[in-house]
């Protein structure tokens, strides 16, 4: 049966998602790629480092994850008391995806004494194997905070090792990992973008490829490429990240233009699949059953939550 199907059409949505939450003291925290309904009924929107210490310290009693799996999962980790619940499992990650653990494990072993920095998009079992969890927003600190004579590993995304590699100089051995969204910008097009509007800056994020982020202004996660194009004397900004983040933008700045930047495929901007699998139905739904849920693995659990609590530790 469908999800249009199970719900009454006269129900208001946005009233009754407000409504169960009160009622069973739930939050929801949202990442700048929802669709913008599901943004403006969150209580919390960020970044994913911002997303993880929200977590770690809300006092609701449920979590409803408006992301993708390896956020919710990364709430449950941080905050197993809470009931952390994701409207639709199916939302995953091609990064999160590209790094299976049995073939990580081997590539670990491979290279003993070297110290595992993996960027949060990965699954509970990557996180176990890992020594530090990093985002996009505290990455450098992390691999700053790590003994200049310790060798590192840093996984899944290659994009985002290669731009840290040359940020902080050190030489890292790289998982070979992408992310289906930011690799398929086309250049082409973001150049005849930048012929268009001269006077653009060009915002991306790290886990574009190196080609891309060679022609930005500023590089940098969600949360900083928000606050960069708001905190501009710019007016206009060429957006290279998927496209929910425009969203905050122009909410928060509607006399600024933010262009987004095109993929190869043939259409204006770039939506990730996953993120969208999300909906008001779904959260409403969601909410109403306490379903699905994130379940994990008690020992599991205990061996990725300390590769997370060392990140929140150094990025507090
Ligand atoms: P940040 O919001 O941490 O920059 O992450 C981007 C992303 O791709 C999340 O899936
Ligand atoms: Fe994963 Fe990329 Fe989608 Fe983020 S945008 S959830 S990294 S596939």
């Amino acid at each position: 049966m469908s999800t249009a199907v199970a719900i009454d059409p006269r129900l208001d949505l946005f009233e009754e998602i407000a409504r169960l939450k009160k009622e069973k003291n739930a939050v929801i925290l949202a990442h700048y790629y929802q669709d913008a309904d599901i943004q403006d009924i969150a209580d919390f929107i960020g970044d994913s480092l911002q997303l993880s210490q929200e977590a770690a310290k809300t006092n609701a009693s449920i979590i409803l994850f408006a992301g993708v799996h390896f956020m919710a999962e990364t709430a449950k980790i941080i905050s197993p008391s809470k009931k952390v619940i994701l409207p639709d499992m199916a939302a995953g990650c091609s990064l999160a995806d590209s790094c299976p653990p049995a073939a990580f494990k081997a590539f670990k072993d491979k290279h003993p004494d070297h110290v595992v920095v993996s960027y949060i998009n990965c699954s509970a079992a990557i996180k176990a194997l890992t020594d530090i969890v990093c985002t996009s927003s505290n990455a450098e600190k992390i691999i700053e905070s790590i003994p200049t004579d310790k060798k590192i590993i840093f996984a899944p995304d290659r994009n985002l090792g290669a731009y840290l590699k040359k940020k902080t100089g050190r030489d890292m051995v790289l998982w070979d990992g992408a992310c289906m969204v930011h690799e398929i910008f086309s250049l082409e097009k973001l150049l005849r973008l930048k012929e268009r509007y001269p006077e653009a800056d060009v915002l991306a994020h790290p886990e574009c490829e190196a080609a891309i982020l060679d022609h930005a202004d500023f590089i940098g996660s969600t949360t900083a490429i928000l606050n960069y194009a708001l905190q501009s004397t710019k007016q206009q900004f060429i957006v290279v990240t998927e496209s929910g983040i425009l969203h905050q933008m122009k909410k928060a700045a509607p006399e600024k233009e933010f262009i987004p930047a095109p993929p190869n495929a043939n259409c204006a901007c770039n939506d990730c699949p996953h993120m969208k699998l999300n909906t008001l139905e779904k959260i409403y739904l969601c909410l109403r059953d306490e379903s699905p849920e994130i379940i994990l693995d008690e020992k599991l659990r205990l061996e990725a939550s300390a590769s997370i609590e060392r990140m929140l530790a150094i990025s507090k």
